[in-house]
């Protein structure tokens, strides 16, 4: 890997040019796409995708690089493709064969030659890396619940990630039994109001689930934290006058599946308090967070968690009805907090 990376750096100067300038974002794509493929890395794969079709690649094309089947490219693009995956199948430790080579000469000038191999070599880097810590994180064996480094992580930060006054203005004015999903170390629990009865706290999360526990002595209202999902969660239909979600609608495998069960279990009427951060609306912002989340990279990372969901549009699509709602930035991240109700 030193070495890939010590050639990578001799050809940043053409690395460079193919960004500014040089080769055409399409035809970039389309090699960054095959490169990718070639080195069977799927969260490198779906960015360049995703990417490559804003850069003006068709959907034939990029079945067509799936395929390997590239009638459907230009000439130039179909040179270009072949050369580099054939680079990219060698290691770049070898030069491609020389009609392949031959034939990437005939359709592009030297620079861009050069620029389409800088460009491919910085990919198979890209592919590498991320297919060696996606199989150290498998190799690790851990279960889809436990997250020993998150949850260390996150009883360091959870008491800043969201403020003791956002805490409390969540849970202002809540009553009657109240179903808490992904409570985390239990953060929320000290801002519970008098008026409430009961708090069943769901957390999967073993370590953080233990925190939650010992969370619950410093509560001014009953909690009982259970092992459960919010996917599944273990209550009778219409069964609490309130649900709370904070952080967590981020990271929930199954966002509807998820929403629909907070549905299942409050009452007609009942409110859903949220407090999550959500994709930005336009711009780069949303860019990054998408490709954060599709290259697989983040929600590894994150213990799940993705950072292109559309929170909000969700929660109405499972059938509440949003009836306060702020959004703001914490960081360069949007954030939404308000209430939404159960609709009948
Ligand atoms: C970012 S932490 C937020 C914790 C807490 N709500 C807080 O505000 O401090 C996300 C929490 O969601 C939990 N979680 C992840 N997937 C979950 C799921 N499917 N069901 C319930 N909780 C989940 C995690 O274990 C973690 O405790």
């Amino acid at each position: 890997m030193l070495g890939d990376v010590a050639a990578l750096a001799k050809s940043s100067v053409p690395l460079l040019r193919a960004y500014r300038g040089g080769v055409e974002p399409a035809l970039r794509e389309r090699v960054m796409v095959a490169v990718s493929r070639a080195n069977a890395c799927q969260g490198c794969t779906r960015v360049h995708e995703r990417w490559a079709l804003r850069s003006g690649v068709t959907d034939d094309e990029l079945r067509a690089i799936g395929l390997a089947d590239l009638a459907a490219l230009d000439e130039h693009s179909r040179a270009a493709v072949v050369y580099a995956t054939e680079r990219a199948e060698r290691r770049f430790r070898a030069p491609p064969s020389p009609e392949v080579e031959q034939v990437a000469r005939n359709h592009l000038s030297p620079a861009a030659l050069e620029q389409v191999d800088a460009v491919a070599r910085a990919m198979a880097l890209a592919n590498l890396s991320l297919n060696t810590l996606s199989a150290m994180i498998a190799a690790s064996g851990r279960s889809r619940r436990d997250h020993p480094v998150f949850a260390r992580v996150w009883e360091l930060i959870a008491s800043r990630a969201v403020a003791a006054q956002d805490r409390a203005e969540l849970l202002a004015g809540l009553h009657g039994d109240v179903i808490e999903v992904g409570a985390g170390t239990g953060e929320n629990f000290g801002h519970y109001p008098p008026a409430v009865r009961l708090v069943v706290a769901v957390e999967p999360e073993p370590r953080l689930q233990r925190r939650a526990r010992q969370a619950t002595a410093h509560a001014s209202v009953p909690i009982s934290v259970v092992d459960a999902t919010a996917e599944a969660i273990p209550a009778a239909d219409a069964s609490y006058d309130a649900a709370v979600a904070c952080l967590v609608l981020c990271s929930v495998p199954a966002q509807p599946v998820a929403l629909g069960e907070l549905r299942r279990v409050l009452r007609p009427g009942g409110e859903l308090r949220f407090y999550e951060h959500v994709v930005a609306h336009h711009g780069c912002v949303a860019t990054l967070q998408r490709a954060l989340d599709d290259s697989g990279l983040w929600p590894r990372v994150g213990a799940g968690c993705h950072l292109s969901r559309d929170t909000a549009r969700a929660i109405e699509e499972a059938g509440f009805a949003i009836e306060q709602c702020r959004r703001f930035l914490s960081g360069p991240v949007p954030h939404i907090a308000g209430v939404a109700r159960r609709l009948a």
